[in-house]
């Protein structure tokens, strides 16, 4: 029996203005809801925010994938939303978490090891390699907190 199609979107986007005002709040928000609507879609990934910008994984069914890139791309919480990796996969890279979120800060320096401190933070000229390796950083290293997420949405 072949193995379910699975996709996987990567996407960054720039945070708008009123959202920065509180960031901290919308990312719990937007955290909560995503868990609770995520989980039965047989949706996970993980999202960062990072000097301006968020960028997510989202990995499940691609019908599931694409419709809610779509939900999520007419947020007003951010804007130009554009993914950087669209694929077909074998095998989830963000599959503890219905969704895992992180506000990166200046402490993160382990997660922000796969990039220049000194360049700008430009996710959409980044190699999607970085991407990836930034989001699996963050898996890594925040593994427990985003599994405590999960937990406490339950
Ligand atoms: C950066 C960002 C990431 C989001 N991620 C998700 C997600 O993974 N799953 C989800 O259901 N909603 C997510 N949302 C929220 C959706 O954009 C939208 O608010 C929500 O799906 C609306 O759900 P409703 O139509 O059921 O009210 C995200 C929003 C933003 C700004």
């Amino acid at each position: 029996v072949p193995a379910p199609a699975l996709y996987r979107l990567v996407y960054a986007s720039q945070i708008s203005p009123t959202c920065k005002d509180d960031l901290r709040g919308a990312m719990a928000e937007i955290l909560t809801h995503a868990i609770a609507a995520n989980r039965p879609r047989d949706v996970t990934g993980l999202m960062v925010a990072h000097r301006g910008w968020f960028v997510q994984a989202l990995e499940g069914p691609p019908e599931a994938v694409k419709l809610l890139f779509e939900t999520i791309s007419a947020d007003a919480r951010h804007h130009h939303a554009l993914p950087v990796v669209e694929c077909a996969v074998d095998e989830r890279a963000f599959g503890q978490w219905a969704m895992g979120a992180r506000l990166l800060s200046q402490g993160d320096e382990a997660v922000l090891s796969s990039l220049d401190p000194k360049q700008p933070f430009e996710p959409m000229r980044a190699p999607h390699r970085t991407l990836t390796r930034l989001l699996a950083n963050v898996a890594e290293v925040h593994w427990r907190t985003l599994s405590d997420q999960q937990a406490l949405a339950a």
